[in-house]
């Protein structure tokens, strides 16, 4: 007997492969979902019959709605898909800024629009959505990804509060960093987007989040956690943070005034 049907977008890798088995081993039935087949396949492998897959690529409205058609009837839904693109801001071209928004919000909202009519109907289903400490708390040369993240955060509050008339909750998890290749996207894009204006700066950051970042930090499963929590309390919170060093961000943003909180992320980076 399954506790319901979970749609996981990005689960060939990371977040979303560490929530696909986290949850199938806590009872679910989880539809895999992202766009190459093979990386889903080795996952469904590893837990026989509880995983099912579903490609799809959440910048294309037809792909997705061809993959709810296929992975229907779906309970709940993890909106884990998503993309990092790092640099300055003056330095990143605006069609790698379209790209970023293209996959972490518009890619979002076209999934939600899949799948929020059978929940509808239903009068029930969670909707979780990975988000970062940075779309609260946004470093330097993290603006595009962090404008991305802070973009779901209001998509999210407002969802929260279309939907919670029709009996779905939706959630968002606020993930620190944790130990993925999301890391090594980043770092190229990081050199892809290097000018020599910021060179110094832009160096010191580039060697902490290579050296304090993904590398040093705990595994998904800790992202895994705060899902099936939003996915199975009776009231679920609107948002939800993990690891303890993103709670301990999250609440320096809010009770320190920008100014103190610039320097500290400047001392933080530098480590002096
Ligand atoms: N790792 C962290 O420290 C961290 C912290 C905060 C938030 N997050 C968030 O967690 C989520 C997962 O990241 P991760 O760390 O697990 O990195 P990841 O391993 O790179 O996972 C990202 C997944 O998204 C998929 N994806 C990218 N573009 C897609 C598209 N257009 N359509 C469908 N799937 C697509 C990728 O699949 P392909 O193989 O097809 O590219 C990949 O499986 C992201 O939303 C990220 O912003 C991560």
């Amino acid at each position: 007997m399954t506790r319901g049907r979970v749609l996981v977008t990005g689960a060939g890798s990371g977040i979303g492969r560490a929530c696909a088995l986290y949850l199938a081993d806590e009872g679910f039935h989880i539809i895999a979902a992202g766009r190459r087949l093979e990386p889903l396949q080795a996952l469904a492998a590893e837990r026989p019959g509880l995983i099912e897959t579903v490609t799809m690529d959440v910048t294309d409205p037809a792909s997705v709605e061809k993959a709810v058609a296929e992975a229907s009837p779906i309970d709940h839904l993890v909106n884990n898909a998503g993309v990092a693109i790092m640099g300055a801001i003056e330095a990143v071209p605006l069609d790698e800024w379209r790209r970023q928004f293209e996959v972490n919000v518009f890619g979002v909202a076209n999934v939600c629009r899949a799948v929020l009519p059978q929940m509808r109907q239903r009068g029930a289903g969670r909707i979780v959505q990975i988000g970062s400490v940075t779309g609260r708390l946004v470093p330097p040369y993290q603006g595009v990804y962090g404008s991305s993240k802070h973009a779901l955060e209001g998509l999210t509050d407002a969802l929260r509060r279309e939907v919670s008339r029709f009996g779905i909750g939706v959630s968002l998890v606020r993930s620190g960093f944790v130990r993925t290749s999301f890391g090594d996207q980043e770092q190229e894009s990081l050199k892809a987007h290097r000018l020599d204006a910021y060179a110094e700066d832009h160096d010191a950051y580039a060697k902490w989040h290579h050296d304090k970042g993904h590398k040093v930090a705990p595994d998904p499963v800790v992202v895994a956690r705060e899902v099936e929590k939003a996915i199975t309390a009776v009231s679920p919170k609107a948002r939800y943070a993990c690891p303890p060093s993103a709670k301990r961000f999250l609440l320096m943003r809010k009770v320190l005034p920008a100014a103190m909180v610039d320097r500290l992320i400047w001392k933080t980076i530098r480590g002096r």
